[in-house]
């Protein structure tokens, strides 16, 4: 099961900015663990700063992956063209935040991208991710009892 986790503007600074709201470890390193925690998803990893950049990820994957953990970071709050991929695309999104974006300024309280997501999580620091990938491992076929089965 092929599974993308996306990043979007200044999540590349994890471990280094606002510290207080999202935390000291950098994503690279959380990526390794989030491996070994899930060895039966085919996990990848995108960061980019830059809209389109997000948006070609998106449209490369979107038809070939089984799930895309997505933090889209600020976009999230501005970007119809980033709902208008999630939309176009088959593969289902989880929304991801570190922080709780409601208990925050109100600009983060709207998501662009949510509705067409299969759901959100926020607010659990870098566990958000984990549970994002928790979804997806739970629908594999042989886990829930159809599809293939291992014995
Ligand atoms: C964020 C929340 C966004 O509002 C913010 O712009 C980010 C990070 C989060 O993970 O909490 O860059 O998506």
């Amino acid at each position: 099961m092929k599974i993308l986790i996306l990043n979007g503007p200044n999540l590349n600074l994890l471990g280094i900015r606002e510290k207080s709201i999202y935390g000291t470890q950098s994503f690279e390193v959380y990526f390794e663990e989030l491996k070994q925690a899930f060895p039966g998803l085919e996990l990848s990893y995108f960061q980019s700063n830059h809209e389109g950049a997000l948006l070609d990820k998106l449209h490369e994957v979107g038809y070939s992956y089984q799930g895309i953990v997505l933090n889209a970071g600020a976009y999230t709050h501005t970007s119809v063209a980033l709902s208008d991929a999630i939309k176009a695309i088959e593969a289902p999104v989880i929304e991801v935040h570190i922080s709780n974006v409601f208990a925050r300024e109100a600009f983060r309280h709207k998501s662009m991208l949510a509705a067409y997501c299969k759901g959100c999580i926020s607010g659990f620091g870098l566990d958000s991710y984990r549970l994002a990938l928790q979804y997806f491992e739970r629908l594999k076929p042989n886990k829930i009892g159809f599809g293939a089965k291992t014995s």
